[in-house]
């Protein structure tokens, strides 16, 4: 289960780095570029050129100083890497070398305020990654029926008391609309009961709530066949290369089924470049406790 304590470096930088091998040099496409620590690892180890997205404005500005030092190597885009393919034909780029996905949420998101991703502050509850677009958390919960929310908590945050928690929350809207992180920490809380593990009771919900208020996993299997489509084709080693990491067991996997069925049939069109996901190495989980839900995968392309 994820955890939501933050983390300020990026998560397995280096396997990234031994799958993506940015020293072959070429195009590498950041699709959640974040703070940008992918992408400077990838620009440090031989990138030519490095084209990051990002759905997030405050995530394009941040990744904006941690590489400027690069210059016209990085061009930065807010988009959703599920357009990636309209993304690179506005560049006139045709095909690339790699492509990274470290999916969920970045530490700046966790941390800084205002966002609503974070039961450790009280601050308005909104929850979306592209504050430009769709509904917020709180309208959302304003709005959605009882078990609709039980599923939604029960599938996206595996929270075993989802009916509970559902219900907790309907019978607490009647008397007061919530509008606040704390509030519905607090409801949670109440309704997950017992005393506290490891972790805050709120984690499994709050997460939950973020997938779906962003629609974390809506088109991720379109978005991988898009990747690869626009990876370069070629024989042997010299084929463009995917890299996803995720931090949620149903976005491993859609990311593993994909990754499988682009790799088989009469004419696969990429080889696994990982039979089963790598985790973090302990030394990295025990200083970034975020990095223990992590895997990572990935393939490579074959020529047409
Ligand atoms: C875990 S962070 C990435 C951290 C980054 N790899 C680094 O080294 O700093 C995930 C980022 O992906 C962004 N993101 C999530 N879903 C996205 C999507 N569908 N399209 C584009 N960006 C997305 C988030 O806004 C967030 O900034």
């Amino acid at each position: 289960m994820a955890d939501e304590r933050t983390h300020h470096v990026p998560v397995m930088v280096g396997e990234v780095g031994a799958l993506l091998e940015p020293a072959r040099g070429g195009v590498f496409v950041d699709g959640t570029v974040g703070l940008g620590g992918h992408a400077r690892m990838l620009l440090d180890d031989g990138a030519d050129r490095l084209i990051g997205l990002d759905r997030d404005p405050d995530a394009l500005q941040a990744a904006r100083a941690a590489l400027q030092r690069f210059g016209d190597r990085v061009t930065l885009v807010h988009a959703d890497y599920r357009a990636l393919g309209a993304v690179l034909d506005a560049q006139r780029v045709d095909v690339v070398d790699g492509i990274v996905l470290d999916l969920g949420v970045s530490s700046l998101q966790l941390d800084a305020g205002g966002r609503g991703f974070s039961f450790r502050r009280d601050e308005p509850l909104d929850m979306r990654m592209d504050q430009s677009q769709g509904a917020t958390a709180a309208e959302r919960l304003a709005a959605v029926d009882e078990s609709e929310l039980a599923d939604v908590i029960y599938r996206f945050g595996e929270e075993r008391k989802s009916r509970r928690v559902a219900r907790a929350i309907v019978r607490a809207r009647e008397d007061a609309p919530i509008e606040r992180t704390g509030q519905l920490a607090a409801i949670v809380r109440r309704a997950v009961g017992g005393p506290w593990q490891r972790i805050d009771p709120a984690t499994r919900t709050f997460q939950a709530l973020r997938i779906w208020v962003n629609g974390e996993l809506d088109g991720l299997d379109a978005a991988l066949d898009g990747a690869v489509s626009r990876l370069r084709a070629a024989a042997g080693p010299g084929g463009g290369r995917l890299a996803v990491i995720s931090f949620h067991s149903l976005e491993d996997r859609v990311i593993k089924h994909a990754f499988r069925g682009m790799a088989s049939g009469d004419r696969p069109r990429v080889r696994l470049l990982t039979k089963r996901p790598i985790g973090a190495g302990a030394g990295e989980v025990a200083a970034n406790p975020r990095a223990r839900s992590a895997k990572l995968r990935g393939v490579e392309r074959l020529a047409a």
